[in-house]
């Protein structure tokens, strides 16, 4: 319709018309936090990450109550352990410390969802995500056993959702036929499907000790400029089992998340990584943005485009501004 009969702005007049028309939702409930245990008492600050702590068993167990409270959609586990070796043992040992924190919120907030990361790098002593060969190339089939290992002993835990996140080709049928084996055919697993070789992982790398010692991830992260790949990764874990897709990082990939969902009809996961939390952080503590409306902005932006839950290490004070 012409001007001056056609006038978009009518609709955007008044707080009760945008309110009414608006497309997109943000409610805490969609929001899952990450948190960092360690095998140390009591807090550790992350230096890019004010706001951020590695937890001890007992303040994670306690964030988990604000958790509660605050109404999200659950937590997310990685452990920083004591001890780190070639095989990352401590990944898939039954006293690790994902599986001891998993027990000990479990126990406390039996209602609160518990997923648990799966992967190695933040166990094995040279930082990669799976089995180092002597010539430093990461072995793709044997990495698998050592991951199954991992999410079959975060289910005996009490975990609700695995999520391998460390990139190894045929990892989600391996784990899946691993749950089932073991007696867990009903946990579901949320597949890192469309994970990126990115520089925005930085800050979680120091928050996880987990910066390769050689090399980088290139040889099993996705390459930032290919996004049919993207999509085929995806395709590829529903096909091996996947119950639910993510894609990370989030905002620069916000076409990946569309292509994802649009492709697969999946429950579709978006990870609001490290590097854009401490980018929206060091702005806002320099006065250059309004902190509470640019994360707003940004986690509407994430739902928009086609994500249904959004992990982000902003959930605890979105939900606050939310409520
Ligand atoms: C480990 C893992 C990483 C992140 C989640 N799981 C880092 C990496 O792949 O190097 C990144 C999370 C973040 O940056 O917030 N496989
Ligand atoms: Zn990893």
């Amino acid at each position: 319709m012409p001007f001056p009969q056609h006038r978009p702005r009518r609709m955007r007049a008044t707080p009760a018309l945008r309110s009414l028309v608006r497309e997109t939702t943000l409610a805490p409930g969609d929001l899952v936090l990450p948190l960092f245990v360690h095998e140390q008492d009591g807090r550790a600050p992350i230096g890019a990450m004010p706001g951020v702590d590695r937890l001890s068993v007992q303040d994670a167990v306690a964030e988990c109550g604000e958790a509660v409270r605050l109404g999200l959609g659950g937590v997310l586990l990685f452990g920083i352990p004591d001890h780190k070796d070639p095989q990352g043992t401590q990944a898939y040992a039954p006293e690790g410390i994902v599986q001891r924190a998993t027990r000990a919120i479990k126990a406390a907030h039996p209602d609160l969802l518990v997923i648990t990361d799966v992967c190695l790098c933040e166990y094995t002593d040279h930082g990669h995500c799976g089995h180092v060969q002597e010539d430093g190339t990461v072995d793709n089939d044997a990495s698998l056993e050592l991951l199954v290992a991992t999410a079959v002993s975060h289910a005996r835990a009490g975990a609700d959702v695995v999520a391998p996140s460390d990139m190894m080709d045929g990892r989600v049928g391996a784990i899946r036929a691993g749950l089932d084996a073991a007696g867990h055919p009903t946990t579901p697993v949320l597949s890192y499907c469309t994970k990126y070789a990115s520089a925005y992982y930085g800050p979680f790398r120091e928050a996880a000790d987990s910066t390769p010692a050689f090399g980088d991830r290139r040889s099993y992260q996705l390459d930032p400029a290919n996004g049919d790949e993207g999509v085929r990764e995806a395709l590829q874990d529903v096909q091996e089992g996947a119950d639910m897709l993510l894609v990370k990082p989030a905002l620069p990939y916000l076409d990946l998340i569309w292509r994802v969902k649009e492709a697969t009809r999946m429950p579709v996961a978006a990870y609001n990584v490290s590097g854009e939390y401490a980018m929206v952080k060091a702005a806002a503590a320099a006065g250059h943005i309004d902190e509470r409306a640019v994360v707003l902005e940004t986690l509407t932006s994430i739902r928009r485009a086609g994500a249904d839950v959004v992990i982000t290490y902003h959930a605890k004070d979105a939900a606050t501004w939310l409520t």
